[in-house]
């Protein structure tokens, strides 16, 4: 019988659980496809007594994520504690200098310190490997890194955060205001801890900061990446685009353009009827758009036991198999640094803007996008009782700065109520 690939497993909140689960469910199974079995060896977790619903008796347990990690016994670390720093990174790092290979779902970390510990990791000889940090249970790293190894890829583009789908395809089924249906999430627990990294836009940022790395070969930069949450959208956005056959989704975006890297995390409209469109609940989508495969559209859960143990044990099955793909599908070294783009690609945008209801004011409206050379492709005016107009315009494709210098002028129409709402239209 071959040597056993043996765990050391970090973290026994809902993941962790879903570990133990398909190594006890699956180790037959395993073990005929790894060629080898896999064994949990130790755990470790905050508290020892807790009932977590699965018989983790037959394991060593430790009390520090440290001495879990660089235990002689242990071959690989299953770092599934979350958050950026703290135990999860200390052990992560202390695991890597021990010589083992670490396997992890926490995206923060990588999104943060990819690079360093990538190149840890390869001074020992070791990788990282983080498929259950994107999207769930989606194989989208494989896909990036196996299926579409031999492609360019031009542009990732997907939803990423469950919540936040869930949010906003309910807002528009129910009718229901963003802050009923957060509170409706909260409820459910569907949110984060701390729920600004949902709805902020910054969980599903740091994996689109990891998908870019690995799709265009660059050094991960979270921080380049421009985000912006779903907090402010108001569901008479959600209504009128429906209206303009539109989808209002947290979308991230990047790709590689003549001006640098783009990576952007924000609420966008996108067709109804795109498979993005379609997209409802806690489900996420990542498309990706390859020179020679064109375009693959990768669907399925984002979050929960099953989809992101399963994803960790995808990791951990090729390790067994003695597959080491370097932890951002290059060595660390020759991972570029690729400059940020100062600008989004331009893009058509939906505005929304209430207008005093007086003779020329779309006029005034019209020409303000006009001087700024921005040319309306639909435009809508509804109908109303009060002296104010609401009214919806679709612009053909336009840069941001020139949709901004409109938007400026709109203030100085003296026609206009408020503050306009543009919202970007990707094309998918
Ligand atoms: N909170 C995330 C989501 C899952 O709702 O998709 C973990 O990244």
């Amino acid at each position: 019988m071959p040597e056993p690939l043996r765990l050391g497993l970090a973290g026994l909140g809902t993941v962790g659980i879903g570990v133990v689960k398909i190594v006890q469910r699956h180790g037959a199974l395993i073990a005929a496809r790894a060629g080898r079995p896999v064994s949990i060896v130790a755990v470790t977790a905050r508290d020892r007594r807790r009932n977590r619903g699965a018989d983790i008796s037959a394991y060593a347990w430790e009390d520090d994520p440290v001495r879990l990690a660089t235990r002689r016994d242990i071959d690989v670390l299953v770092e599934v504690i979350g958050g950026s720093d703290g135990p999860a990174r200390a052990a992560t790092e202390a695991a890597l200098a021990s010589g083992k290979d670490v396997v992890t779902a926490n995206k923060a970390l990588l999104a943060l310190h990819g690079q360093g510990l990538a190149e840890r990791a390869e001074a020992a000889g070791r990788t990282i490997r983080f498929e259950a940090a994107v999207a769930g249970g989606i194989p989208v790293m494989k896909a990036l890194t196996e299926g579409m190894a031999a492609n360019a890829v031009g542009r990732v583009v997907g939803v990423m955060n469950g919540t936040c789908n869930y949010i906003l395809t309910r807002m528009e089924s129910a009718g229901l205001s963003y802050a009923t249906v957060f509170e409706e999430a909260r409820s459910l627990g569907y949110l984060e801890a701390d729920p600004t990294l949902d709805v902020g836009g910054i969980d599903a940022g740091h994996k689109l900061a990891l998908l870019a790395a690995v799709a265009f070969g660059t050094r991960v930069h979270f921080e380049q990446v421009a985000i912006e949450g779903i907090e402010r959208v108001a569901i008479e956005d959600i209504r009128l685009a429906a209206d303009m056959g539109y989808r209002v989704k947290l979308l991230g975006v990047a790709q590689m353009t003549g001006r640098g890297l783009e990576q952007r995390m924000s609420p966008c409209l996108v067709p109804a009827d795109s498979p993005l469109g379609q997209l409802s609940g806690g489900t996420n989508l990542v498309m990706i758009e390859g020179d020679s495969v064109g375009q693959i559209v990768l669907r399925g859960a984002g979050a929960g036991e099953g989809p992101t143990a399963s994803a960790v044990m995808a990791d951990v099955v090729d390790l067994a198999r003695g597959i080491r793909v370097p932890a951002f599908g290059l060595p660390a070294r020759l991972l570029a640094e690729a400059p940020p783009a100062v600008q989004p690609a331009p893009a058509p945008y939906y505005l929304r803007t209430t207008l005093v209801d007086k003779p020329g004011a779309l006029a005034k409206v019209a020409a303000a996008l006009g001087d700024a050379g921005v040319s309306i492709d639909r435009m809508r005016q509804y109908r109303h009782e009060a002296p104010e107009a609401p009214v919806l315009i679709v612009t053909h494709k336009t840069t941001r700065d020139a949709l901004d210098h409109a938007l400026a002028a709109f203030a100085a129409t003296g026609v206009v109520v408020g503050t306009p709402v543009a919202l970007r239209i990707e094309q998918v």
